[in-house]
């Protein structure tokens, strides 16, 4: 059984530039395991912490060496001998470390770090892929080890675009029948034909943060009109080939119990809003919401849920913040069909792995999502996989950091086939 022998930690950057942490776990055979974090722009309250330095002099604040201290000096000695293949274990003694609610001690960005590169350390050290090693910590009944069905993010607004848009995320879901690699082909093919409708309507083709495009446009509502265009110029049919979805990320309209939306020049009270996703519900057919509302309105979720969720699957991801007692929250109000699972918004694997099993337990469909600030690290990829999740969510088809994940799915669907 191979031991943690050593644990280093380094500053590297995001897909925007920012400061996060790469960690590199070596162990005693020899094996060695590496993993970075993401970084959310749309944070939710309920997020565990993100450790920064607030030092003006570098990065604007946004450096992480406070971070890679507490990596070095208090998670390191603690883990070093400890068997790697262990994670319960690892983990555990992690989270005793932090000993609070948020990890806000050590931050969840040193937490997860070491929490992913143990991970894969331990299982290049069991010759293993990392999806097939993390598969042994879920339970497998009732799950299938597939390739998830695929949310792609093909118009970035709010706070991923410079708020050209209030809402974040304008989707497309190729039908979940297909195999992975047509659906990743139909997302490229939707992306590039939408990249001509934008031009045909003298729309610049500027991108946002996940690598979709970022028009400014007068209404919320035109985005669909561009995707519906979009998927009728290649032939696709929407309710067939390919379906509608929508991350609103409310949290960012919403000031004193109303939403403001460019759709409308009045606010509008939860219950306007709700009729207004109804109205683009019957119009576009949206297969998938996540976050219309603000974090804490549970009500206006619950009353969504009565009036969609028959075909609509109602996700929360501020709402929840991949933490349990949030979801338990959720469930007992029914407020959700389906929940989004960010690794840092919890701050170790095998946390968030809990989370999936009590939300799958109780019927909701699983998301797994990448964050808006990425590196080319594939974990959330073999996590997908391993919980066996129902989507994932990964950006546009394009850009490095959003590729890096498609590519590895490509990876895995090639491996899944020779089992
Ligand atoms: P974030 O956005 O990574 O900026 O939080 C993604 C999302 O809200 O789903
Ligand atoms: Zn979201």
């Amino acid at each position: 059984m191979a031991k943690i022998k050593q644990i280093k930690a380094r500053e590297i950057l995001d897909s925007r530039g920012n400061p996060t942490i790469e960690a590199t776990v070596i162990l005693s055979d020899g094996s060695s395991g590496v993993a970075s974090v993401p970084a959310g722009a749309s944070v939710g309250t309920y997020e565990a912490v993100e450790l920064r330095d607030h030092d003006q002099t570098r990065f604007k604040g946004l450096g992480v060496l406070k971070a890679i201290e507490n990596i070095e000096k208090i998670i390191a000695p603690k883990l070093l001998g400890m068997e790697a293949a262990k994670q319960q274990e690892i983990d555990k003694t992690i989270i005793e470390l932090d000993g609070t609610q948020n990890k806000g001690r050590l931050g969840a960005n040193a937490t997860l770090s070491v929490s992913m590169a143990v991970s894969d350390a331990a299982a290049k050290s069991s010759v293993l892929p990392l999806f097939l090693y993390l598969r042994q910590f879920i339970h497998k009944e009732n799950t299938q080890l597939k390739i998830p069905s695929l949310l792609f993010n093909l118009i970035n607004g709010g706070l991923h675009a410079g708020n050209n848009l209030n809402f974040q995320e304008f989707q497309i879901i190729p039908a979940t029948s297909k195999p992975y690699s047509e659906a990743l082909q139909s997302g490229i093919t939707i992306y590039n034909s939408l990249k001509e409708v934008l031009k045909q309507n003298n729309l610049p083709l500027l991108v946002g943060d996940e690598g979709g495009f970022g028009p400014a446009l007068s209404a919320n509502m035109e985005a669909f009109a561009l995707l519906k265009q979009a998927v009728a110029s290649v032939n696709l049919r929407v309710g067939f080939d390919v379906f509608f979805g929508l991350d609103a990320a409310a949290n960012h309209f919403y000031r004193n119990g109303q939403y403001f939306i460019k759709d409308k020049a009045m606010p509008f009270s939860s219950s306007d809003l709700s009729l207004y996703y109804e109205t683009l519900n019957k119009e576009y057919d949206l297969l998938y919401i996540e976050d219309p509302f603000f974090e804490d309105d549970w009500q206006a979720w619950a009353n969504l849920i009565t009036k969609i969720s028959h075909d609509t699957i109602v996700a929360g991801d501020d709402l929840i913040a991949t933490n349990p007692y949030r979801l338990q929250m959720a469930i007992d109000k029914k407020t959700i069909t389906g929940i989004i699972i960010k690794p840092n918004q919890i701050g170790t694997v095998l946390e968030a792995l809990a989370v999936v099993e009590v939300a799958r337990a109780a019927g909701l469909k699983i998301i797994v999502s990448h964050r808006s600030g990425e590196t080319n690290d594939s974990f959330i990829a073999d996590f997908a996989v391993a919980v066996s999740a129902d989507y994932v969510k990964f950006g546009a088809p394009v850009r490095g950091e959003r590729v890096a994940k498609y590519n590895r799915l490509l990876a895995i669907e090639n491996q899944i086939k020779i089992l």
